[in-house]
């Protein structure tokens, strides 16, 4: 918090609660699953839910701060891969508490983990926000594959669907609808180009 909101921070009286399940343990679950399994499962998957989240919340800063003559379309664009973003950040941490785990939720853990860089809070021209999503999608679907391989071997099926059919389908079409605004399509075409 800035200095200047200092006065409002109200002692809170949570501190000595005791928690419930500690961040990085793994409980029981009949789902036929080692525990060794699970836990390999939600350390990846809780990596790739904040890089989710990370990519979730800079499509909003981008929907927000757009500007330029495609700014309805791009406006319209970034909620819509937002939306699809949020649904996949909520299928992954429900994911994650399935196998017995706990789910990275607030935004001071997801700064502190995420592989994705910080954007500036100021605002960017549209080929920039074109080239940071561009990049978080990259470092979403290197991990997704590699998380994915290795959900197969050893033997979290449902992971690894996830991991295929939801956040690496999804994230592959959102990559082809934003990639397609950097190809240079000519307002006059190829009229006046030399035989
Ligand atoms: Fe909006």
């Amino acid at each position: 918090m800035s200095k200047r909101h200092q006065h409002l921070i109200v002692t809170e009286p949570y501190e000595r609660l005791k928690e419930l399940q500690r961040y990085g343990v793994v409980v029981p679950v009949p789902v036929a699953l080692d525990a060794s399994v699970r836990g390999v499962s939600v350390d990846n998957l809780n990596q790739l839910l904040v890089d989710t989240m990370t990519l979730r919340d800079l499509y909003k800063k981008h929907h927000w701060q757009v500007s330029g003559p495609t700014f309805y379309q791009l406006h319209l664009l970034f909620d819509k891969h937002f939306d699809e973003q949020s649904e996949l950040v909520d299928s992954i941490g429900e994911r994650i508490q399935s196998l017995g785990g706990v789910s990275i939720a607030m935004a001071h853990d997801v700064a502190e983990m995420t592989l994705i860089p910080r954007p500036p809070r100021g605002r960017d021209e549209v080929p920039v926000q074109i080239a940071r999503l561009l990049h978080a999608h990259e470092i979403v679907l290197k991990e997704a594959r590699a998380m994915a391989r290795q959900a197969a071997e050893t033997g979290d099926d449902g992971t690894n669907d996830l991991l295929v059919s939801d956040v690496i389908r999804t994230n592959e079409r959102q990559v082809w609808f934003v990639a397609e605004h950097l190809v240079d399509t000519p307002l006059i075409a190829h009229e006046h180009e030399p035989a």
